[in-house]
This record gives C-alpha cells, sequence and structure tokens, in this order.
C-alpha cells in the first residue's frame, strides 16, 4: 500500500529557488531555526515587528484549558489602526491600497489616506446606528472596496462582523443573520457578475421579512447600502440607509480603541458535516499576527514596490486573510476585482496582470484548471513579465496544473507556493516559503516555521511510512479559531474530540520519502468544489424541503475542472412521481438548491433513483455511489440490504 501511494506521488520534478530570487526573498532560513528553538519566542517577535499595539502584552500562549488557547492575552490593540492609521503615521497616505477594477470596466486606486477616511467615517455612522463593541454586523456585499471598508469600520469600533459570500440565498443569509444575531448588515443594491445585475438588496429584503416560514422579525434594526449598480431597489425608511449619505454626513475623526487581543473580530460560517453550517471565530492579536507573517513570507512581500493580487472574494477566508488584513497590516499596494474571470472576455484577468504589473497573483487550482482548458493562447496575447511568484488554495494542485501554471503564468521564472490552510485555521499552515523551499509541483510541502503537525492514524498513532493518515495540528497557533459561535459543544466534538490536544483538520495526508506533504483531499462528507467548501448534508437536506423529493443523497465526485462535482441522488415519493420528465424533475432540483442555498451548491447532476444503497442499519453507502458517479468499479457491497440496488442505479447513471 504505502509503496503504492508513493509510485502515484511519485514527483521527479524539483524547482530550487533562482540564485537571485533566494538572495533578496523576504522569508530568510533562520526563521525556521528561530522557531525550532523556541517557538512561543518565535511568535512572540512576529507578535511584536508585525503588529502594533496598544498596550503590549506580556503573555504569549495560554493553553490551560485545551481546546480554548488565548494568544497574547494582556495586550490590547485595533486591527483597523494596524491596518490603517500606523501607514498614515508612517507617510504612506498615498500609498495605493486597492487598484479596484469593476466588472463593467470601472476603475479607482483607493489610497491608504482614502481608505482610512472612509473606514473612520463609517466607524462613526456605525456607532451613531447604535453599534456597540461586541455586536455582530453581517456584510453581504460584492467584492468591492466597501467590503474592505466595511470590515475594518467593524474592526474599528470592535463589532465582529460576519461576511456572507455576495453569491448565497436569503435563507443561508438569514441563517447566518439569526445564528449571530446581527443588529445590522451591509449590503449593496446590486454587484455585477458575468455581465450582469446581481441584485443584493431585494435578497436582503426577502431574508429579513416574516414569512410562513420565518414568522419571526430578524434581530437586524438597520440595513445600510451602498450604491453599487444604480438597480432599483425597495427601501424602508426606518430602516435602511445609504452607505454614502451616511459617510458624507459621519464626523472624519474616530480614535481608535485598543481591544483586548482575545476580543472576537470576526465570524465566518462554513460548511461542516451536518446541515447547519459553522460560525468559526477568530479573535484579534494572534490572527492578525499570522495573517501578516504569511503574507509578507509566504508572498514574499516587498510593499514598496509589489502589486499584489489575490482572486478571492472577501466572502470566504482567503478574502479576509489575503484580501483584507494581511495585505492591509503589511501595507501592501492590491488589486481587488470585482468579476468574473471572462467576463466581458476569456483574457480579463491576464489584462489586469498587464495593466498594473502585478507581482504576485494567488488564486485557486480550478480557475488554473479552467484557463488550462482555454488554451495558452490567451494568455500568452499579454506582458505576464511582472508575476515574480505565484500562489495556489483552497484544494489539492495536480501536476499537470502546476506545471502549466509555472510555465504559462509565471513565465517558468515564477516559484509557485500552494498553500494549505482552511477558513479554521485562519492563516496559511503548510506552505513552500519562496526563496527557500525547492519546489516540487503537487506537494503543499512543509509547515511554515512556528507550526507543528503530525499525520496520524484512526487511533491517533503517529504514520511513520508513506501511507496517508489523517492531518493534525500538534500545537496551538496564534491564527487559530477559538470557537464555534454559540456551540462550543461542537468545537470541541469536531476538532479536538478524536485526538486530544491535537487539532483534527478532517483532510487526508501523507508525507513523502522527502518528507514533503501532500493533501489527500477530505476524509469527512465536506466537500470542495471549485476550492470552496460545501456539505453533503447542508444540500440533502435542501433537497428533502422540496415536496417531491423522499429521500436525497449527495457526493462529492471527482471533476477535471472544479475538483470535485455536486452529484445528487434523489428519490421522488409516489405522490409525485407524474409530475414531469425525469429531466424536467431533476432539472427543477438543481434549481431548488441553487434557490435554497445559493448557486455554488447547485448539483452538476440530479439522478432520480428508486432506491438508495444502504446499510442493515439505514446508513447511506456515499463511497457506493461516488464509486457510480464517478464510472468506477463498484466497492464492496457486500453490507448492503440490496446489493442489486447498484446495477440499477447504475444503469441510470450510465
Ligand atoms: O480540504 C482542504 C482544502 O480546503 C479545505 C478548507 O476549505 P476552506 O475552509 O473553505 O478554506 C479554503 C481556503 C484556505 C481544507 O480542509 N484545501 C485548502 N488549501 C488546500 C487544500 N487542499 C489541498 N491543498 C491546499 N493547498
Amino acid at each position: 500500500m504505502s509503496k503504492n501511494i508513493d509510485h502515484l506521488m511519485h514527483e521527479d520534478r524539483r524547482f530550487p529557488p533562482p540564485a537571485a530570487f533566494a538572495e533578496c526573498a523576504v522569508a530568510r532560513p533562520e526563521l525556521f531555526e528561530r522557531a525550532a528553538e523556541d517557538r512561543l519566542q518565535f511568535w512572540a517577535d512576529q507578535a511584536k515587528s508585525l503588529v502594533s499595539w496598544h498596550t503590549p502584552f506580556t503573555r504569549v500562549l495560554d493553553w490551560s484549558n485545551p481546546p480554548f488557547a488565548t494568544w497574547f492575552d494582556d495586550g490590547t490593540l485595533n486591527v483597523a489602526a494596524n491596518c490603517l492609521d500606523r501607514h498614515i503615521d508612517a507617510g504612506l497616505g498615498d500609498r495605493v491600497a486597492f487598484y479596484f477594477e469593476g466588472e463593467p470596466g470601472d476603475r479607482r486606486a483607493v489610497t491608504y489616506g482614502q481608505l482610512t477616511d472612509e473606514v473612520k467615517r463609517m466607524a462613526n455612522a456605525l456607532e451613531s446606528l447604535g453599534v456597540t463593541a461586541g455586536d455582530r454586523v453581517a456584510i453581504y456585499l460584492p467584492h468591492i472596496p466597501e467590503a474592505a471598508a466595511a470590515m475594518l469600520a467593524c474592526a474599528r469600533i470592535g463589532a465582529p462582523h460576519s461576511v456572507v459570500f455576495g453569491g448565497f440565498s436569503a435563507e443561508s443569509l438569514r441563517s447566518r443573520i439569526d445564528d449571530a444575531e446581527a443588529t445590522i448588515v451591509i449590503t449593496a443594491d446590486g454587484g455585477n457578475r458575468k455581465g450582469k445585475v446581481l441584485p443584493l438588496k431585494p435578497i436582503v429584503d426577502a431574508a429579513l421579512r416574516a414569512t410562513d416560514e420565518q414568522p419571526a422579525q430578524s434581530s437586524v434594526k438597520h440595513v445600510v447600502v451602498v450604491q453599487r449598480c444604480g438597480n432599483e431597489i425597495e427601501w424602508m425608511d426606518e430602516r435602511d440607509h445609504w452607505w454614502h449619505e451616511l459617510r458624507d454626513e459621519a464626523k472624519p475623526d474616530h480614535v481608535a480603541l485598543g481591544f483586548a487581543a482575545e476580543h472576537p473580530l470576526f465570524i465566518l460560517y462554513t460548511s461542516g458535516t451536518t446541515g447547519k453550517p459553522k460560525g468559526i471565530l477568530h479573535t484579534t492579536g494572534g490572527y492578525l499576527t499570522q495573517a501578516a507573517f504569511t503574507h509578507r513570507n509566504v508572498f514574499d512581500l516587498k510593499p514598496e514596490s509589489d502589486v499584489y493580487w489575490c482572486t478571492a472574494d472577501v466572502g470566504w477566508i482567503t478574502g479576509h486573510s489575503y484580501v483584507v488584513y494581511g495585505p492591509l497590516a503589511n501595507g501592501a499596494t492590491s488589486v481587488m476585482y470585482e468579476g468574473t474571470p471572462d467576463t466581458p472576455h476569456t483574457g480579463r484577468w491576464w489584462e489586469i496582470v498587464e495593466r498594473y504589473g502585478v507581482t504576485q497573483l494567488y488564486t485557486a487550482p480550478t480557475a488554473i484548471r479552467t484557463f488550462m482548458k482555454i488554451g495558452r493562447a490567451v494568455p500568452n496575447e499579454f506582458d505576464l513579465s511582472s508575476l515574480r511568484l505565484l500562489g495556489s488554495v483552497g484544494e489539492p494542485i495536480n501536476p499537470e496544473a502546476w506545471m502549466w501554471y509555472h510555465e504559462v503564468i509565471g513565465g517558468g521564472r515564477a516559484p509557485i507556493v500552494d498553500t494549505w490552510w482552511q477558513t479554521e485555521t485562519g492563516a496559511i499552515m503548510i506552505s513552500a516559503l519562496p526563496g527557500i523551499t525547492t519546489l516540487k509541483p503537487g506537494s503543499a510541502q512543509s509547515p511554515i516555521p512556528g507550526i507543528a503537525i503530525d499525520i496520524v492514524d484512526d487511533n491517533g498513532t503517529p504514520i511513520s511510512t508513506y501511507d496517508g493518515g489523517l492531518l493534525t495540528v500538534t500545537q496551538p497557533w496564534p491564527s487559530m479559531l477559538r470557537g464555534i459561535w454559540g456551540d462550543p459543544g461542537r468545537f470541541i466534538e469536531t476538532y479536538w474530540q478524536k485526538f486530544g490536544s491535537a487539532y483534527f483538520a478532517g483532510d487526508g495526508a501523507r508525507r513523502d520519502s522527502d518528507g514533503d506533504v501532500w493533501l489527500l483531499g477530505r476524509v469527512d462528507d465536506v466537500m470542495n468544489v471549485s476550492g470552496h467548501r460545501l456539505s453533503t448534508a447542508e444540500i440533502e437536506s435542501a433537497l428533502v424541503s422540496n415536496p417531491m423529493v423522499a429521500e436525497a443523497a449527495v457526493v462529492g465526485a471527482a471533476d477535471d475542472v472544479t475538483g470535485q462535482a455536486v452529484v445528487a441522488f434523489v428519490i421522488i415519493k409516489s405522490s409525485h412521481a407524474d409530475g414531469g420528465s425525469p429531466a424536467d424533475q431533476s432539472a427543477q432540483l438543481r434549481a431548488h438548491v441553487a434557490q435554497q442555498i445559493g448557486a455554488i451548491a447547485r448539483p452538476a447532476k440530479v439522478y432520480l433513483v428508486p432506491e438508495l444503497p444502504k446499510t442493515r442499519s439505514g446508513k447511506i453507502m456515499r463511497r457506493l455511489l461516488r464509486d457510480v458517479a464517478e464510472g468506477r468499479p463498484i466497492g464492496d457491497t457486500t453490507t448492503l440490504t440490496d446489493p442489486a440496488i447498484l446495477s440499477v442505479i447504475n444503469a441510470q447513471v450510465h
């Protein structure tokens, strides 16, 4: 077995750091030595050098009550002042924070000075709407500079934000608002997506409206609306406020108070193995330290000269840590692009790289595979010579995609960092360090300095061979999640019950004979579609909420472009058997899931089947359904009540 995997993952290609790159690289090999000598001192040094403190901390880590860690807990700081005011104080007010490019082609450069002014005014405006430290604010915006400003205005006044990706449905938004008991929603009239206006305010209105399904009034008192697209929207005078009016009327000065390092910074909902998303809680001091450290060292950031671009939306953790907090804490200049990569043409990203002279590009393998399909002729039309570093995140990058990225986008010169981390980890955990690591296509390589991982078997015993096992983080880290909002029991059960004081990531991994780490995908019922996390249980419960569905089982089937694709197997109630052709019913169910959760969760396929493969105890064998969906020979069916059902399902699918 071990030989087999090692053979499968055998990768001979090596890319040592180019000498010129290594010479000026931000990350120095001593980082590893210092972290190995004294891990806590190492993180304390980073926290002191990368973050400005209102009150310096004297304690580093308190792990006396695992899994509840505190970092730097007697220090106080203001995250927004770290991302803004201190750069102004350093004379960098004219430096561009964001080169914003809207999908329709509108452009604006937002300087640190302008962003600071906007954030101070909006902090005052939020306070005038009654928001105080600790109150939760939901943010449902397109990928525009106001999203960063909204997050920072919340951070400035100590109000934890809960950003909900603009592609989620009214139901998903409402459940997140309810769970966090948010009192304010910041949204926009609409955003631009694939050449059309995606109305957002109407979705907020629907989410807050009392209906038969959601009779209770929501906790929301005010809705703040950014005018982005000018689309017509309904207005409730006593509840709704234009962002620009609040901003223009607000006082320009705002004093940033220091908050405790363990004060909540944000909640970000992510899919777990049940139907209910988890509100992952992050705090300030440790989070900002690791976000800033990794952003600087993993992306080799030279803030004076670089133009860095992370393509993630602010609605995801990558957008939080590597569009907003990491880059702004480091005084970086970033590109922010509102739209999709192929609007209005398939060279849009490369045109943007050329226009701004982008130096670092951080994106997901699914995007790279999509570009590979389109072919190299498109990027070859643009001057990509400014790119000096490439990053990958969200799912394993297969070696072919790695090589294409390296050659076609990186001109064979730019190192690639494949960064493994999660919403829960808050910041990058496993990655090459450019200028130090000899790169190996397909492997995320090594934990960064100060991070300790292990690959273990089901009993928690470290795996010494090259076999696959379960990835764990064995020591607390500064940007670790501090809990699941309102549910400490689920926090313990999901991540800590299995291996005691080691964090269970939910990913399979293995080390090769050089000690490099390869990620093998999720080991639980979480899918990864285009680098986005989706839960099988959540989509199944959306399906069964449709009156025609008796039962549903969802699997993530391997897909060349999106990594995995959502495939659903559904039993239609006999009372609805005549409710349309199978193609119609399957189309209706795909639309139903999109309406319930959001377009990202829309199944690629919905198969109508007469029965699902179940064990005698009634458990659905999703593993076998995955075999069917991927067209593989079907695995062991001996535990099924009725093994014959698989041939029936198979015949339906193929
Ligand atoms: O399965 C891993 C995969 O994405 C999951 C985390 O998803 P999310 O919380 O949405 O955060 C995505 C962005 C950090 C992980 O459990 N994943 C993330 N990065 C990689 C990866 N799988 C392999 N290689 C990666 N570099």
